[in-house]
């Protein structure tokens, strides 16, 4: 089925770098060689299928040094039924990963609305036994292959009223909070290479829930180290909302908090939320862009961030434009342009705001 949908070239090996693509490619000039001039990475979230897009793949190759499955790695893909594994699509992404000296990131080993439906069977022993056993067959088929993990995905919910602001999921309920450490340190044991990250969402905007947002993955991380557990990234899904305040200060304030806790700092799911921008696409790529610009330059300043991932490159392929979630839909009916290239795969404002960001950027030191 998937083998359909991809060009002979990549079932080959993907050993050419001679696509037919409309994006002209002058070495150096895309948007990972600008960050790798700076000591950083960047990359874009994509799907085993989008690499049978000869124009998609062009951009991929042209601006991305990392790569991330959008979803092919998440637990309810891997193992649809118990005990019954595919790697397919995720090795395919790989694989082209590995032939085009990009590096891949791991996503997600955990997280609630990934979890199999077969698992909500069963009892709380053979929950903690599943997933145990889904965290370390998973980091151990990658092992060696994934530069960060994202061992753990939005653990974190305030509105569930705990104390330490956890969110209530099916692990929590049956097996405690212990669950996270205990994921940490499977996935460290069965790849001792991968940095291992927790990656959570809603920290990056000046709101009151974000500020609170902040506060709660603070303390976890805290808690996390205090236990010590391995973690050693925290991802900040970059998950952006046009219609929200963004302070460059606080912004900044909150990454070095995350330093100085001995972590580095990934951007893994860069997008902006555009509903409730004007619909004409000038002005709204204008906004969208200035938002990405005064994120990133904050975020930029700080050392310890090591690398930006988009949510995928083009609109044509965004979750937004899909309106899984609610707070994505338009009103009207403009489709979403939250991503660097639009449908035609044509560079927009945000991809010269990324690559400005990128020239603009302190050099890190050297690790
Ligand atoms: C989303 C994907 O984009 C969708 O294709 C999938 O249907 C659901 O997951 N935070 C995350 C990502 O960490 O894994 C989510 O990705 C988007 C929100």
């Amino acid at each position: 089925m998937l083998r359909r949908h991809l060009p002979a070239l990549l079932l080959a090996g993907c050993g050419s770098t001679q696509a037919a693509a409309p994006v002209r490619v002058t070495p150096g000039s895309g948007l990972h060689a600008r960050a790798a001039a700076k000591g950083l990475a960047f990359g874009a979230a994509i799907t085993a299928r989008q690499l049978g897009e000869p124009d998609l793949v062009a951009a991929l190759r042209a601006d991305c040094g990392l790569l991330v499955p959008e979803y092919e790695q998440k637990w309810r893909i891997i193992e649809p039924e118990r005990g019954r594994r595919s790697f397919a699509g995720p090795d395919m992404i790989a694989r082209f990963a590995r032939v085009s000296g990009m590096g891949l990131r791991g996503h997600t080993l955990l997280w609630h609305e990934s979890e199999p439906g077969w698992a909500g069977e069963l009892t709380p022993a053979a929950l903690a036994e599943a997933a145990d056993r889904h965290v370390a067959v998973t980091a151990a088929h990658f092992a060696g292959r994934i530069t960060t993990w994202d061992v753990l995905n939005e653990a974190i919910h305030i509105a569930d009223g705990r104390p330490d602001w956890l969110r209530r999921t099916r692990l929590l309920r049956l097996l405690g909070p212990d669950y996270i450490p205990r994921a940490f340190t499977l996935a460290r044991a069965a790849d001792p290479a991968a940095r291992l990250a927790y990656n959570d969402y809603g920290c990056e905007h000046a709101t009151l829930y974000g500020r609170r947002k902040r506060l709660a993955v603070l303390a976890l991380l805290r808690a996390l180290k205090a236990s010590g557990a391995p973690v050693q990234v925290l991802g900040v899904q970059g998950h952006l909302s046009a219609h929200l305040p963004f302070e460059a200060n606080e912004w900044r304030d909150f990454l070095g908090e995350v330093a100085q806790l001995g972590l580095t700092i990934e951007i893994t799911e860069l997008d902006v939320n555009d509903r409730a921008l004007p619909a004409a696409p000038g002005p709204r790529d204008a906004a969208v862009a200035d938002l990405t610009r005064r994120f990133l330059d904050a975020s930029l300043a700080e050392p310890a961030l090591r690398s930006v991932t988009a949510w995928g490159l083009s609109d044509r392929h965004s979750w937004v434009r899909r309106g899984v979630l609610a707070d994505h839909r338009r009103r009207d009916s403009a489709l979403a342009r939250p991503l660097p290239y639009d449908d035609e795969m044509r560079r927009k404002p945000m991809w010269h705001a990324i690559a400005a960001a990128f020239d603009s950027a302190p050099v890190r030191p050297a690790v």
